[in-house]
């Protein structure tokens, strides 16, 4: 263990998928002595606290001071009021962010420094690349976690160097060819780059491109074991420190040295029970994350071909924050009945106990990073079904590169009954279902080796620690 206190920021925007990785960075930090606070703008902050609670433990540095190394969570406001909808305004809530958002974080860790408690590093979200600005400012050494496939770091790294290299969506035929990176169609590509998506998102990007060399470290949530190739080409950008894969101790089949989630929904736990009286490896687990919401067409789609699938399903369907009418498709009128005792839906669930559960057979996801780890992890295979932002890029690098699952095939981004159902004949019975299912095991047991004494991940995180404190962790944890 180190033997000063040392403490470490992290700074995330409060994204259920942005905010889960920096927790698990967080718990990985804590387990070896150092303590954390994690730092996100206030929307949304009852619900997190009411469920960090629920879940046990971690204290807001506003009320308590945990003993250290332990986790705390702060808020510091984007200058919007809480019913501000930032998903259908994230232009407006991007800027907010990085102006009075920058601010109040500025003042926030002045009033740590004041309270004598000194940061020997601000690790921040690569969609908050002001961060850099406020830690050379204070004198602070700043370091990044990309919270996503090093493929895509590689995809948006090219595409802001070449922009030229790239073909246009008009394009659809043309391929491109990334060094680390499967060969790419245009509907493969993360979504961000196109003019379709806002181009704040474009812009910020660029601006986390452009301080990278800033930046003293560039954490990545993958092993080299997953992304070898993509991994290897990264390092040769810039050092990286890839420590993934960052998801729950228990789908690691770990003890944890801090308990707790910050959850911004609370999970049906209920759900758990409802799988146990299902038949091992025979439920359809299907979820779209945090985020996504799905189209009246694609839900109509997904609906008639689970039916038609006869086999049992839990489904997360979480409403949307704001406007469900208006953005989220609904279930068709019979559907509940016609698939009565075998289907169960959810607004949330524990998705890590859900993947480790024996009923689960496979997972229909949209292929959010974390989704896709944790997958991985808990050895499902997978039925690729991406929406936007870096989702495409992923669903090609599972089914080409890690060949633990199959992609649905997709019209106007709608998959059809029928390719619900021929998926997942495909992935549970079919001729080539067992060398997926194989492929998910040797995933599963690559991914806990890293994160073991000697494994890469580990030794990567020793390296950074070290680093942070000057050089002392591994005298210190062997004291
Ligand atoms: C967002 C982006 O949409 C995604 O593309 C990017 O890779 C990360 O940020 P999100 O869409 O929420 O994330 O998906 P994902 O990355 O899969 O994260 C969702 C998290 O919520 C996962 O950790 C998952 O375990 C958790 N979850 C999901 C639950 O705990 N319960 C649920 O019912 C559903």
């Amino acid at each position: 263990m180190v033997a000063r206190q040392v403490n470490v920021l992290l700074v995330t925007i409060a994204l259920q998928g942005h905010m889960n990785p920096m927790l698990m960075l967080a718990k990985r930090l804590v387990s070896k002595g150092i303590n954390v606070i994690i730092a996100t703008n206030n929307v949304a902050s009852d619900r997190i606290l009411k469920s960090s609670k629920d879940s046990t433990n971690f204290p807001t540095a506003q009320n308590t001071n945990p003993k250290p190394p332990g986790i705390s969570l702060v808020f510091f406001s984007d200058g919007l009021s809480q019913e501000f909808d930032r998903d259908e305004n994230v232009d407006s809530f991007i800027k907010a962010l990085r102006t009075t958002g920058a601010k109040n974080l500025s003042i926030l860790i002045n009033v740590f420094t004041a309270q004598d408690k000194k940061f020997s590093c601000i690790i921040f979200n690569p969609f908050m690349p002001w961060v850099t600005d406020i830690a050379a400012e204070l004198g602070i050494p700043c370091g990044v976690l990309w919270i996503q496939a090093c493929t895509v770091y590689l995809v948006y790294y090219h595409y802001f160097k070449h922009p030229n290299l790239f073909p246009s969506i008009e394009s659809p035929d043309e391929f491109l060819e990334l060094p680390g990176v499967p060969v790419l169609k245009v509907t493969d590509l993360p979504s961000l780059i196109f003019p379709s998506s806002p181009s704040i998102f474009r812009e910020t990007l660029l601006d986390f491109i452009q301080k990278l060399d800033k930046i003293k470290w560039v954490l990545v949530n993958s092993f080299a074991e997953l992304e070898e190739e993509a991994v290897k080409s990264m390092a040769c950008l810039h050092p990286i420190y890839p420590i993934g894969p960052l998801v729950s101790p228990f789908l690691l089949g770990e003890e944890e040295s801090t308990s707790g989630s910050i959850d911004m929904w609370s999970a049906e736990n209920s759900c758990i029970e409802w799988l146990d009286e299902k038949p091992p490896s025979s439920v359809i687990y299907i979820s779209f994350g945090s985020i996504s919401v799905l189209s009246q067409k694609q839900m109509d789609n997904l609906a008639m071909g689970l039916k038609n699938s006869n086999r049992p399903f839990l489904w997360v369907i979480k409403p949307p924050e704001k406007d469900f009418e208006k953005k989220g498709g609904e279930l068709p009128a019979t559907f509940l009945e016609e698939t009565k005792g075998r289907g169960l839906l959810v607004r949330w669930c524990p998705q890590d106990k859900v993947l480790m559960h024996q009923s689960v057979a496979c997972f229909i996801t949209h292929c959010g990073w974390n989704s896709t780890l944790e997958t991985v992890v808990a050895g499902v295979p997978v039925i690729a079904y991406p929406g936007w932002t870096d989702q495409p890029t992923v669903a090609k690098f599972l089914v080409d590169v890690l060949k633990n699952g199959v992609r649905m095939k997709v019209e106007d981004e709608v998959a059809s009954s029928g390719e619900v159902e021929r998926s997942i004949v495909e992935v549970t019975i079919g001729p080539k279902s067992e060398e997926m299912k194989k492929r998910a095991l040797e995933l599963k047991e690559a991914s806990r080796k890293v994160v073991a004494d000697g494994g890469s991940s580990n030794q990567n995180i020793n390296q950074f620690i070290t680093e942070i404190i000057g050089g002392s962790f591994l005298q210190s944890i062997t004291e």
